[in-house]
């Protein structure tokens, strides 16, 4: 059985004030949620230590955004695996199609930042996903396979144990516009695949969530799907109560 997953990416929203209240909410009110998921709340770099103190003990754990590439030194402005480890942080972000298009991520850059998330023991959740462009010119998979390959495949058997996918096609994220239940399936099953070809049986183990656009009144259908294991959500889970809607989804299933 796989872990059921529901993730939330706050970007860069919420002052953290803000972001506390918005935690102290959700774990009000997790106790009417299905508790069979698990929660992840992944918080501005600001926010990460207060949110870890509020959430210690709880079923929420927190995950970073990102992680600088490099492990210490004069990188100004970055932030280190070591010092978001260092907080109780057992999540980041890595890959995600903002970093990629607008800080020129690439699949070099993921590398250095995977090996740093593993050095420092905690579990990347990796984003994959093709473009609008890239999708009604048939390049999908070939994007997404790229994506897997480039990154994931040079993982060790040991690392690769301690990891999550994301599916999150571009054109879906933030648009309003969702993947039919049948083509996130379609693309998580193909996902799964792929990673199969290198890792065997771990494969069928490796939690695949979907992000973009997901809300409570579409997450059930789509967590129906086999080979989806939850969301990554952003507009939705800057409100404790559609995040925990959203969880409620695989009540459903
Ligand atoms: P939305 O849920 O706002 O479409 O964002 C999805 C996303 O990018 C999560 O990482």
């Amino acid at each position: 059985m796989r872990r059921k997953i529901v993730a939330g990416n706050w970007k860069m929203n919420t002052t953290p004030e803000q972001g506390v209240q918005l935690v102290k909410d959700v774990l009000k009110n997790l106790g009417h949620a299905c508790t069979s998921v698990d929660y992840i709340v992944c918080p501005p770099y600001t926010h990460l230590s207060e949110v870890v103190k509020v959430t210690r003990g709880t079923a929420v754990q927190v995950g970073a955004q990102n992680c600088a590439e490099e492990t210490k030194g004069a990188y100004t402005g970055e932030v280190s695996a070591e010092m978001i480890a260092s907080l109780g942080v057992r999540y980041v972000i890595l890959g995600h199609s903002e970093r990629r298009q607008y800080y020129g991520e690439t699949s070099a850059t993921l590398n250095k930042r995977m090996t740093q998330v593993y050095a420092n023991d905690m579990v990347p959740i990796y984003c994959v996903g093709e473009t609008l462009d890239e999708r009604e010119s048939g390049k999908l998979w070939d994007v997404v396979k790229a994506q897997i390959e480039e990154v994931i495949f040079e993982l060790s058997d040991e690392q690769y144990h301690r990891l999550v996918i994301a599916y999150e096609p571009v054109w879906a994220i933030g648009t309003g516009k969702v993947a039919t239940a049948d083509q996130a399936q379609e693309m998580h099953a193909f996902i799964r695949k792929t990673l199969a070809a290198k890792f065997k049986d771990a494969a069928a183990k490796t939690p695949i969530l979907y992000g973009g656009s997901v809300k409570p009144d579409n997450a059930a259908e789509i967590f129906a799907k086999e080979d989806v294991d939850g969301g990554l959500i952003g507009g939705a889970s800057l409100k404790a109560e559609d995040f925990l809607g959203i969880g409620k989804g695989f009540d459903a299933v």
